[in-house]
């Protein structure tokens, strides 16, 4: 088990998340369906899916679409939960894992049937460069799909602010995912976006976690922070520091999702 020392205040967001075993995207299993159908997911396909995290989607898809997937994460821990998940599934002859980093894929050109992103593509320092590796790794033909969170409308620099440090990530307006990834040469765009609705994510969330997950998770929390003066002072730093009511309200106003998909 991780010490909060090793939890740092640079990746808390994903170093937590390594430690629960918990990774989620906007939109949960509903979204992902769409998202799949969108990119034309079937048995036959071979698709990448990038920052795989625990591997929910990966598993999900090689069990109902019964395609070949191969999942890449930038971090170990995300990798053994996925290859761990594959497992308890049954199906790890189609669905295997591998560490890289989205900036930089391992992959020759035109591999892939198709390449999905959820909720990772708000996270490289060159998003140009993560959007133009997939087109790169994608045959001709291929789709690219990514669900990211998108500012429905231009947000408050104090609410920007607020979701970069606690996430690390940076998410663009829904037409500033448009122009990235019509930038990188994709075609046929299809654009689709949503409010979030805090029950149904957490709905979804709860359902796609077993029970022993969700409520690890919470103990973990709460015990790192009971016992580390470290950990109290780095959530303090990242997580409560300019945290209101009023961002909060603005969190649900003006950040929602999108679904984003391009042909090759
Ligand atoms: C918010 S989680 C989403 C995980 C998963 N897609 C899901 O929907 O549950 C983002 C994931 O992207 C990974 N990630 C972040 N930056 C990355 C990079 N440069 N290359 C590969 N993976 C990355 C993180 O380690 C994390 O597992």
């Amino acid at each position: 088990m991780n010490s909060a020392k090793e939890i740092s205040a640079e990746n808390i967001y994903f170093e937590l998340q390594a430690y629960w075993g918990i990774t989620k995207h906007m939109g949960g299993l509903k979204a992902t369906d769409e998202l799949l159908a969108l990119c034309h997911i079937t048995p036959d396909k071979y698709v990448l899916v990038v920052g795989c995290g625990i591997g929910l989607t990966s598993s999900y898809m090689a069990k109902k679409y019964r395609c070949r997937v191969l999942g890449v994460d930038i971090s170990a821990k995300m990798i053994e939960w996925s290859r761990k998940r594959a497992r308890k599934a049954g199906v790890t002859d189609r669905a295997e894992f591998m560490l890289a980093d989205v900036q930089d894929l391992p992959f020759n050109d035109n591999l892939f049937d198709a390449v999905i992103s959820e909720s990772v593509t708000a996270f490289p320092p060159d998003k140009e460069r993560a959007v133009s590796e997939y087109v790169r790794v994608v045959k001709p033909g291929g789709y690219v799909g990514l669900n990211e969170c998108a500012w429905l409308k231009k947000p408050p620099p104090e609410l920007d602010e607020y979701m970069s440090r606690t996430t690390g990530g940076h998410f663009f307006t829904t037409d500033g995912w448009r122009e990235l990834l019509a930038g990188a040469g994709l075609r046929d765009m299809i654009v689709r976006s949503y409010k979030i609705n805090a029950l149904s994510q957490w709905l979804y969330e709860v359902r796609q976690f077993d029970a022993n997950a969700f409520f690890r998770a919470w103990y973990i929390l709460l015990s790192q922070y009971t016992r580390s003066s470290d950990f109290r002072r780095i959530i303090k730093d990242t997580y409560l520091a300019g945290l209101s009511l009023k961002i909060f309200h603005q969190f649900f106003q003006y950040l929602g999702y999108g679904i984003f998909i391009g042909q090759k």
